[in-house]
């Protein structure tokens, strides 16, 4: 169902009055990103983006387990023609490769762009800077190809010294802060909730405050490693107390 409405949003990029026919779209901030809790202004933001019939490109920064990644897959889900790609485990060339395979992609989502060689960063900086996706091979029989793209890059980035100067400068960014307890708590009790509807808000309310209170990591993902292997309070304390007692120094 989502999917139908990005769909119509993208495809409505070329339409003149976009931003009524966006907005008059009763609760749309709930229906997109609707597995994210919060960040109802993010949420609105990439709207704008998406439809924007600019070029934008948008990059997260922040700390661990902020949403970042989720972000991403949320719109590699409901958007067509969008790609996602991590970058741990893809090379530039199989992006390039990719695109000149696929020239209607209109998002590519980049998840950890800044794991990404120099070398394949300036592919991308000269495809956002110029809209021409561009290869030229070591050897001069294989040729070179060219392809004018139109296309958004939304991002994803641990380290941003790790970008190039270039590179960064062509995305609006935006750095997601560390929750804060109410938030973090929200947060948990939230995905609780929908994750294992058998755990009530006492029992998931516990579970959030070990983490941030006792296990110290304030990772949302601890939250739901405990929520897992969770019954009774009794489970909580045991593992918390089992996590503590062996928590790693670093
Ligand atoms: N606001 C939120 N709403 C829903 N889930 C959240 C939120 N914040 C964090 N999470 C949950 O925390 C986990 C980690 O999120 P995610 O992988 O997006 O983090 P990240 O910001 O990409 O972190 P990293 O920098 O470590 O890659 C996911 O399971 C996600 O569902
Ligand atoms: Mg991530």
């Amino acid at each position: 169902m989502f999917k139908t409405i990005f769909n119509k949003f993208s495809s409505s990029t070329n339409k003149k009055n976009l931003g009524s026919s966006l907005f008059a779209h009763k609760n749309y901030e709930n229906k997109l990103f609707n597995s994210i809790v919060g960040y109802s202004d993010i949420k609105k933001f990439l709207m704008r983006c998406i439809v924007s019939k600019e070029q934008v490109h948008i990059l997260f920064t922040g700390p661990p387990a902020t949403s970042k990644t989720v972000f991403l897959l949320e719109m590699s889900t409901e958007l067509s023609n969008s790609y996602f790609i991590d970058s741990t485990a893809t090379s530039g060339i199989g992006i390039v490769d990719f695109l000149f395979s696929n020239p209607n992609t209109k998002f590519l989502l980049i998840d950890e762009i800044d794991k990404l060689t120099k070398k394949d960063q300036t592919v991308l900086y000269n495809l956002m800077e110029t809209g021409i996706l561009s290869e030229m091979k070591a050897e001069k029989t294989k040729g070179f190809r060219q392809q004018k793209m139109n296309i958004k890059i939304f991002a994803t980035c641990n380290e941003l010294n790790k970008l190039t100067q270039p590179l960064k400068s062509r995305f609006m960014k935006l750095e997601l802060p560390e929750y804060t307890w109410e938030e973090f708590l929200t947060i948990s009790n939230n995905l609780i909730k929908s994750r294992y509807k058998y755990l009530d808000e006492r029992l998931s309310t516990r579970i959030a405050e070990v983490v941030w209170k006792d296990i110290k990591t304030k990772d949302i993902r601890d939250v739901l490693k405990i929520a897992r292997l969770t019954r009774n309070l009794e489970d909580i304390e045991d593992t918390a107390h089992t996590l503590m007692k062996y928590k790693p120094k670093d």
